[in-house]
């Protein structure tokens, strides 16, 4: 009490605290993804298809990489964005997959593709601005915005009982003066849907036109089903002047969700900015996981083909098993490693998801999680080890009938 530090905590302790929190920090809300997942993750019997990442933990190679990495003393502070090698490997990596090429110098790596997502909004919004966000979606993006003051305005995807489509009419019609930036995630989580090349390019005419930024989230760039090497990219048509912004992730195609690595692709112009970002927010990646990236990237291939037929045989299933329940209402999803669906009479899908964890064990993500258009709707992540993914889907059957 008797210096001035010890009467503030005093004080602070006697009233409510959270009145003493930034307003930005205090109107984040918990994702509803992990709500479920807390509630839920000791439970007996648990067939966990809540979160987006598979059952394989990361192949051995990669392993093996980080290791010998680790072991040869790669264990201090490095370049901030990113070690040399493995930006030159994600400029061949990117431009082998996309119709341009991606220079290295283009290429940051960040500490996930959350950072990445993180650093993007601090780079583009402060207080006020508002940031478009095609939903259903991620709930991570939004919240990340309003971390930043900003405002994210929601636009719903249309739904025709058989698939997902963006109007973008409509998306442009949520600019206001206000608006910075368009955040188009594609293949998209939850739905799955994939933005087609010409919706692409209007939307990038149109930013172009009116100055804004595109926000790019294509994690799931190489989970597509039709035998394509990638979904069409906003990095096929954008020339180096364009304001848009890749965020990009190691976490799905490489079974490395644990190890928090991702990549930004943005123009050179921003890179001394997207540097002092990175320095002030975790100074830079372990140059030991980016030792083993860069060997994901040049010898993984296999791997995420492997992955990729996979997920595919996951997603075969979950379409013949629960498309044939006659109160499941569902699109076949195009790309990423999610079932979307709807179940008829049922309308609050927090509940339902509660109920049937607690009745079959199966951990699914509620749709209320993930903002407009999904509130109906269940997320099953199909990544899975088929014979878990099949016990789990016969439960759901039961379940559901
Ligand atoms: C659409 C989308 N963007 C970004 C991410 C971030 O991935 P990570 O932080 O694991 O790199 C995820 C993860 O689920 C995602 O679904």
């Amino acid at each position: 009490m008797k210096h001035g530090m010890d009467s503030a905590r005093i004080v602070t302790q006697g009233t409510d605290w959270l009145a003493t929190l930034s307003p930005n920090a205090r109107q984040v809300r918990e994702s509803g993804i992990v709500e479920i997942f807390n509630a839920g993750r000791e439970l007996d019997d648990l067939i966990p298809l809540w979160v987006g990442e598979g059952t394989q933990p990361t192949p051995a190679f990669i392993q093996d990489a980080a290791i010998a990495s680790m072991r040869a003393g790669k264990t201090f502070y490095t370049y901030q964005r990113g070690i040399p090698p493995l930006r030159q490997a994600l400029s061949d990596y990117l431009s082998d997959l996309y119709a341009k090429p991606v220079p290295a110098e283009n290429v940051f790596v960040t500490g996930s593709g959350m950072q990445a997502i993180m650093l993007t909004c601090q780079l583009l919004l402060g207080a006020g601005d508002e940031m478009v966000v095609v939903s259903p979606v991620w709930p991570n993006i939004v919240e990340a915005a309003k971390i930043n003051g900003a405002v994210p305005v929601c636009v719903p995807m249309d739904f025709d009982g058989e698939g997902w489509s963006i109007d973008p009419e409509k998306l442009l019609a949520a600019v206001t003066p206000r608006t910075r930036a368009l955040f188009i995630n594609s293949p998209g989580n939850p739905t799955g849907v994939v933005i087609d090349r010409e919706t692409q390019s209007t939307i990038l005419d149109f930013a172009r036109e009116h100055g804004l930024w595109i926000i790019a989230d294509e994690v799931y760039a190489k989970l597509v089903y039709n035998g394509a090497k990638a979904a069409p990219s906003f990095l096929d048509i954008a020339t180096p002047d364009d304001r848009v912004i890749q965020v990009n992730s190691f976490s799905k195609n490489w079974a490395m969700t644990g190890w928090r690595i991702g990549w930004m692709v943005a123009p050179p112009a921003l890179g001394q900015t997207i540097e002092n970002l990175i320095q002030y927010n975790t100074s830079g990646v372990a140059h030991f996981m980016q030792d083993a990236t860069a060997v994901a990237l040049t010898e993984g291939d296999d791997f995420v083909q492997q992955t990729i037929a996979m997920c595919r045989r996951g997603r075969d299933l979950c379409v013949e098993r629960l498309g044939r329940i006659n109160r499941v209402i569902a699109g076949v999803p195009e790309g990423a490693f999610y079932y979307f669906f709807a179940v008829d009479g049922e309308t609050d899908s927090r509940d339902l998801a509660f109920r049937l964890l607690k009745e079959t064990s199966v951990g699914l993500a509620p749709g209320t999680a993930f903002g407009p258009g999904g509130e109906r709707f269940l997320r099953l992540c199909f990544a899975a080890d088929y014979d878990k993914l099949d016990e789990a889907l016969g439960r759901l059957e039961k379940a559901l009938r």
